[in-house]
């Protein structure tokens, strides 16, 4: 076991830890035990992550005296929706539980999200556990509190606010986790360093595609996950400052909501519309081109895409991109709000940008 970081998130009366490092399963056996009066734990995950993970979470809570409960349902964002919520809270009904017991999710962010919102609604709330299995999971939808479905409207549409009572992100469940998942949640990271820890960024630019790899992740996905923990502390809720951990999101959401279903990952949507931040805000003078040249090169580092380009997808269009972006639910009055940067690790919120010059921004970055 190698050593194990723990960082906490603090929330007041819903604070809690999150442990992260090889082996954070087993050495949260015995702290997980609080959270199940009944000697039982409820646990949704999917079908893939249940095929290669269940038995061994398994015998980690048999160890700490718990019996399993498994809801299994399918993967891929199908299940983040109004079918899929009725499933797990029937499923949870169906088993009885009570209040004072809570659930486990383990998955990736599609679990998560999911059985959080199950979770908040089960009987006006029981508490919940996250075991993030993929890196996009452990270094940012498991943390925070945002649990939420699909709806015919849009992504995430429907939701609340539900903070889990303990997240345990162990680096032995990523083993399995295809290149290209792992890739896209490190975008995540990338992220995260750039809207606020320049030190971190030079951490990462230093440590190249290694960090995706080995011990070094440990380190980066705990700096990532403080960094989060330290902005939620600040704004549970997003009225301020939690708007900036949309770094990239807004010109994300546009690529994947015009992209066909499964095409692009979202850290690579994020990846690239983190590049396009740093670039738009190069073009308005309010960053140094020098810094978007280091974000653009890091992230092809690491095999991330860093423009639109680059995307498995690439029939784009300036125009309906930006309508997509219109539709963002951070917009207020009508304005499309972007996340902008003035140098590396100095991420600002600008609630009202010029539309027609972003247009012709986005042709330009399109031509
Ligand atoms: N709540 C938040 O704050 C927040 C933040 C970011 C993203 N999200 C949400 O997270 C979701 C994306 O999460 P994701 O990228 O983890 O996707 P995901 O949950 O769909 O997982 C991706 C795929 O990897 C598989 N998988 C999971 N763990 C694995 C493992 N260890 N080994 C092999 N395969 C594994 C899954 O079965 C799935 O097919 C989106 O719905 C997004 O909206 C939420």
């Amino acid at each position: 076991m190698s050593e194990i970081l723990r960082v906490a998130v603090g929330l007041g009366d819903r604070a809690y830890d999150v442990l992260v490092g090889r082996g954070a399963l087993a050495a949260a056996r015995a702290e997980l035990v609080a959270h199940f009066p009944r000697g039982r734990a409820i646990l949704v995950t999917d079908r893939t992550v249940a095929a290669l993970h269940l038995d061994t979470v398994s015998a980690h809570l048999a160890a700490a005296g718990l019996r399993v409960e498994p809801v299994i349902v399918e993967p891929g964002e199908t299940s983040k929706s109004w079918a899929g919520l009725e499933a797990v809270v029937d499923a949870f009904l169906d088993l009885n539980i009570e209040r004072s017991e809570a659930v486990i999710a383990l998955g990736g962010g599609v679990i998560g999200d999911l059985t959080g919102f199950a979770a908040a609604v089960t009987k006006r709330g029981v508490n919940f556990i996250q075991i993030p299995t993929t890196l996009l999971s452990q270094v940012d939808s498991s943390v925070g509190g945002k649990t939420g479905i699909n709806t015919r409207q849009g992504k995430n549409f429907a939701g609340s606010f539900h903070q889990p009572g303990l997240v345990i992100a162990d680096r032995d469940l990523l083993a399995t986790l295809p290149g290209r998942e792992r890739r896209s949640g490190y975008a995540e990271i990338v992220k995260a360093a750039l809207i606020g820890d320049a030190p971190l960024f030079q951490q990462l630019e230093a440590a190249g595609a290694d960090v995706l790899d080995g011990t070094g992740l440990d380190a980066a996905v705990a700096a990532a996950i403080a960094f989060k923990a330290r902005i939620v502390a600040a704004d549970e809720r997003e009225a301020g400052v939690r708007a900036l951990l949309n770094l990239g999101h807004t010109f994300g959401h546009a690529f994947e909501a015009d992209a066909p279903r499964d095409a692009i990952r979202h850290g690579e949507a994020v990846a690239v519309g983190t590049a396009l931040a740093f670039a738009y805000s190069v073009h308005r003078g309010d960053c140094r081109a020098d810094d978007a040249a280091r974000v653009i090169a890091h992230l092809r580092t690491v095999g991330l895409p860093a423009s639109p380009g680059e995307l498995a997808h690439a029939d784009w269009d300036a125009a309906s991109l930006v309508a997509r972006m219109r539709d963002d639910k951070k917009n207020r009055d009508g304005h499309i709000t972007l996340i902008l940067a003035r140098a590396i690790g100095d991420a600002f919120i600008d609630p009202a940008v010029d539309e027609a010059d972003l247009l012709t921004f986005m042709e330009t970055q399109l031509s």
